[in-house]
């Protein structure tokens, strides 16, 4: 059974290790980063987001497919299912209520105070169900689902003022990341960084963690970053694969078409968990 990151993020930040977020875009994507995950012995976090539910066919199938998929390959890692980038109140509930453990309310986009109440309405509901709420300050930059926008650095008194006033469990305080692509090189804030986890004390997440490079990683893990995600870096390992093999292969079952891409898909899971230190930590 999928279960809430609490736990996990409260042992990475003891140990000073990152938990990834793999976002998951089908049943295949499912099973080949649960079975990469379990046989690096890694916890994972499956992020979905808002677009990644709707293509799936909505929160109850997605946490439907994800149990039994883990009672079918026996796994037996912890795995957090997690709504990622929750747009509202109504989403993140949509999402508990279908059994999500984990989700994100993202109201980054509004000034402090309407964050604080969107952000503290879902943590009042998500504590009736012992769900861990994520919540976003600053501005991630970049891609993500069909929307487009800037990189806003965090303020450190906001994200004081954030903690102090809702419930939330986990923080992604935006510092100069962006989802999708990088143009030009990655520019974090990890003073800031660091600050914020002397002064909040909460495990902290960066999201856009695909072309940030490696040793960057390592020192924001150093600064408190508890918990990395990923999507766009495994979409070009699975989809690059898939676009040469298919080039002299004539395989026409989609089962068969499919895997194509599983094996460069697994090791760019493989690769982050070595990356973060996760392995061997189920
Ligand atoms: P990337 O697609 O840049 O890896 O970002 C993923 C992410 O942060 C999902 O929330």
């Amino acid at each position: 059974m999928v279960v809430s990151m609490k736990e996990m993020l409260e042992k990475a930040k003891e140990g000073k290790y990152a938990i990834p977020q793999f976002n998951i875009n089908n049943l295949e994507w499912t099973r080949f980063i649960l079975e990469e995950c379990q046989k690096n012995n890694s916890p994972v976090i499956l992020g979905v987001s808002e677009g990644a539910c709707k293509y799936m066919g909505g929160f109850k199938t997605i946490y439907d497919m994800t149990n039994d998929l883990m009672d079918y390959l026996n796994i037996t890692i912890p795995v957090a299912l997690h709504l990622d980038h929750g747009s509202c109140f109504e989403v993140c509930k949509d999402a508990i209520d279908a059994g999500f453990k984990s989700v994100m309310i993202d109201a980054s986009r509004f000034e402090l105070d309407e964050n604080i109440r969107i952000t503290k309405e879902v943590t009042d509901y998500a504590k009736l169900y012992n769900v861990s709420v994520e919540a976003e300050i600053g501005h991630v930059g970049g891609q993500e689902d069909e929307n487009n926008s800037g990189i806003l650095y965090a303020k450190v008194d906001e994200c004081i003022e954030l903690v102090n006033q809702t419930k939330i469990d986990f923080l992604a305080p935006a510092l100069g990341s962006v989802h999708g692509l990088y143009k030009g090189e990655p520019k974090l804030n990890f003073e800031r960084m660091e600050e914020i986890k002397e002064k909040t004390n909460m495990p902290l997440v960066l999201h856009g963690g695909s072309g940030i490079y490696d040793e960057q990683l390592k020192t924001a893990i150093s600064c408190g970053i508890c918990k990395i995600n990923f999507n766009t870096e495994l979409q070009i390992a699975w989809s690059d694969a898939l676009r040469e093999e298919i080039k002299h292969n004539k395989a026409y079952d989609p089962r068969k078409v499919i895997k194509f891409g599983e094996v460069a898909l697994k090791q760019c899971v493989s690769n982050k968990i070595a990356l973060l230190g996760s392995s061997n930590r189920a």
